[in-house]
């Protein structure tokens, strides 16, 4: 037998039946569409805390258990076993590339990673000192003004073309933000670099310097690019689907989903986390820290996530690969940032204070280490997580797109403002 929740209002005594649907994973889920219909109330949920806006099979997070699954595969082996590109693939497609696939993919991408000489010129337009989410927002949107031959969101071709414009130009235009900021010349992508290879040349090449592609260095860029590729239905992708339910073209929603991940309490926390370890500044100063933490003077950046509340899969990942590419890179500069972190790691995992409230280290506390291990400054960092989840982003859309029932989104609220009132002459008031 079928579930049902039962709603009755309490006052009228009428009552709605609510069918529970089971997804593959996960808390099922009742449909409160005949709630408007047959109690004349909406259902009120400020944040949407308790509310799944839609049918998704892209990614999967139990938050309780840590685990975080796109397509169904766990995130440990695509970050163990594959690639970016070939993850980007998979969130478009829904399975995993053959050889072939993947090189037609690949090629695809590199074909139209080069910006339109006139879209390079818009960066002229900014100030120096812009700060490059500014730019990265202003510049996705502007993609909106090419390519209107190719925008029809109800053209299956059209669609996986935008959705491979923007993966093969977003490191493009992340990169010649980061230059724009340094004064430093354009670098066009090239064709013998891969994906992650083409984007470090991007940010790094000079014309007068000996220029070394680090393996490891990549690799670490490569693995934080596929561990923010996706994250189910936060707030800059709920900003995208919103945005693509008015048939908006998809430059221009993914421009949305970039102002949203701007904000500090999305986009912005590894910045934070960088400018906390340099504040704490040695291992020392981590007691005194953490009992302001405890006494609600500080926060611990980095700890404690919404829908973790075990531990973020993704810093375990990352705390490897943070100490591989430490190693590697002798950056002895960023060592003593890395011990901190460490320490405070260990140390906070013990406190009553983070254990009652389940709050674990997530991605963030070790990729801003990473980043700025690479020399990339902090006003990059929410551009690198952009260039990521861009993937996602588009994903996301394209299921949305593609669901025949899509509806434009038009939530309601709880008016708490004036009844009627008469107008009053200015004269008069
Ligand atoms: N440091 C100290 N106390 C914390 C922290 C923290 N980082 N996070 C939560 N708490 C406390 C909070 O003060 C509250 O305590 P009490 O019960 O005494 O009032 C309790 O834990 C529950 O906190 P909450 O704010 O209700 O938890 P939330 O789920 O709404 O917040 C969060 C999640 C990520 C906003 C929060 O943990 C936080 O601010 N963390 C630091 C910022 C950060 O690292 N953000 C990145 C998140 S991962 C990004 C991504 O996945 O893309």
């Amino acid at each position: 037998m079928s579930k049902i929740v039962t709603i009755t209002d309490n006052t009228s005594g009428k009552s709605v039946a609510c069918p529970v649907y089971e997804g593959t994973h996960g808390e099922p889920v009742f449909d409160c569409q005949g709630v408007a219909k047959e109690l004349g109330m909406f259902t009120y949920d400020p944040a949407f805390m308790t509310t799944a806006s839609c049918k998704s099979a892209v990614t999967f997070i139990d938050g309780d258990k840590g685990i975080l699954l796109h397509r169904g595969y766990p995130i440990e082996q695509l970050a163990e076993h594959s690639n970016y590109l070939e993850v980007c693939y998979l969130l478009l497609n829904g399975e995993l590339p053959t050889a072939q696939q993947f090189e037609d993919f690949s090629y695809g991408i590199r074909r139209v990673s080069v910006l339109h000489e006139s879209l390079l010129a818009f960066y002229n337009g900014f100030q120096q000192n812009a700060h490059p989410m500014a730019m990265l927002v202003g510049v996705v949107g502007g993609l909106s003004s090419y390519y209107h031959e190719e925008m029809d969101i109800y053209n299956p071709d059209h669609r996986m073309m935008c959705a491979m414009r923007l993966i093969g130009k977003m490191p493009t235009i992340a990169a010649k933000s980061f230059r724009y900021l340094l004064g430093r010349p354009h670098v066009y992508p090239q064709h013998q670099f891969s994906y992650v290879e083409n984007f470090f040349n991007m940010m790094f090449w000079l014309p007068n310097r000996e220029f070394e592609m680090n393996p490891i260095a990549v690799r670490a860029l490569e693995i934080m690019l596929i561990l923010h590729a996706d994250h189910e239905q936060n707030a800059s992708t709920s900003t995208v689907r919103l945005a693509g339910s008015s048939q908006a073209n998809p430059y221009a929603c993914i421009a949305a989903g970039i102002a949203t991940l701007w904000g500090p309490a999305h986009g912005g926390a590894n910045e934070a986390v960088v400018k906390m370890l340099k504040e704490i500044g040695k291992v020392e100063n981590i007691p005194t820290f953490l009992e302001n933490v405890k006494n609600k003077k500080a926060r611990l950046m980095g700890f404690g996530h919404r829908v973790y509340k075990n531990f973020d899969p993704r810093a375990t990942i990352i705390r490897k690969i943070c100490h591989e590419l430490l190693d590697e890179l002798k950056a002895e500069s960023h060592q003593p940032m890395f011990e901190i972190a460490m320490k405070l790691e260990e140390i906070a995992l013990k406190e009553d204070y983070f254990i009652e409230r389940k709050l674990y280290p997530n991605v963030d506390f070790y990729s801003g280490i990473i980043l700025s291990a690479l020399g990339i400054p902090t006003s990059m960092f929410t551009v690198m997580f952009a260039v990521a989840r861009t993937a996602g982003w588009i994903a996301q859309w394209k299921e949305m797109v593609e669901d025949p029932s899509m509806k434009i989104g038009r939530p309601r609220q709880l008016y708490t403002g004036h009844a009627n009132r008469n107008f009053i002459q200015i004269k008069d008031r």
